[in-house]
């Protein structure tokens, strides 16, 4: 099948989510790498954790509540100001750098974003970092008070965007949403940044496993769960080249 459409995760994808250190680290000299991966994990935790209680909040509240979680642990007094600049970050988070090339590179192909974050959020990112300009649609899994991996939300890019699951190509670096993609029977192409032998030897060659190497372990190696991607791409620009190669 002819694929018409590719549809990216948006945090850990197109976006680094790491690049939050930079103001954790400012504000907490020496805790930006620890609040940046406590944050991150506890982020994803609650948003399966609110998923399987039936307590959905939005992707905003889950950031704010998994940093204050995050700030608590580590006993790091702040000011209201403070943790509003750390959280505005979500808003202007670094692209990959070989995001805008990529997608550029994708021209002729539907291009969407289908993310947990919510609609207000994700709009404030991709009109601060220019994707508004290059993406066809940026959907929010909002209108079903549901996070990804759960299949009711990848039902929405046919809703959106008119195209059948198979002639979709979804592209993720996170694992849990290659798999989760995958389940529900969209093409899915893996951006696998650590590969296994380079986390392997991350692991043995540490003294002491940093907070950014468990992440990569915990985080960004594929699952367990016999849902392996139909392509793995060591970055966002080897699209094409997956897209070439059907
Ligand atoms: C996203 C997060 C979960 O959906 O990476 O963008």
């Amino acid at each position: 099948m002819t694929i018409k459409a590719l549809v990216f995760d948006a945090y850990g994808t197109l976006y680094d989510v790491q690049s939050v250190a930079t103001v954790t680290d400012e504000a907490f000299p020496g805790y930006g790498e620890i609040i940046s991966q406590i944050w991150r994990m506890k982020q994803l935790e609650y948003t399966w954790l609110r998923s399987l209680m039936g307590r959905y909040e939005d992707f905003e509240v889950i950031t704010r509540e998994s940093l204050v979680y995050t700030l608590a642990v580590l006993g790091l007094k702040h000011s209201t100001s403070i943790f509003d600049r750390i959280m505005d970050k979500y808003v202007h988070l670094d692209l990959y750098p070989d995001a805008k090339d990529a997608l550029a590179a994708l021209k002729g192909y539907k291009l969407a974003i289908l993310s947990n974050g919510s609609s207000g959020m994700l709009n404030a990112l991709v009109h601060n970092t220019g994707l508004d300009k290059i993406l066809d649609a940026t959907i929010s899994i909002d209108s079903k008070k549901v996070f990804k991996p759960s299949p009711e939300t990848y039902t929405l890019i046919e809703e959106k965007l008119g195209v059948k699951s198979n002639e979709v190509l979804f592209v993720s670096s996170n694992p849990f949403d290659a798999c989760g993609a995958k389940a529900f029977g969209l093409n899915v192409a893996w951006i696998e940044r650590v590969t296994a032998d380079a986390m392997a030897l991350e692991c043995k060659k540490a003294d002491m496993v940093r907070p950014l190497t468990m992440f990569r372990a915990m985080r960004m190696q594929m699952d367990q769960f016999g849902l392996d991607p139909d392509y793995r791409v060591k970055g966002l620009s080897g699209l094409p080249a997956v897209l070439a190669a059907r």
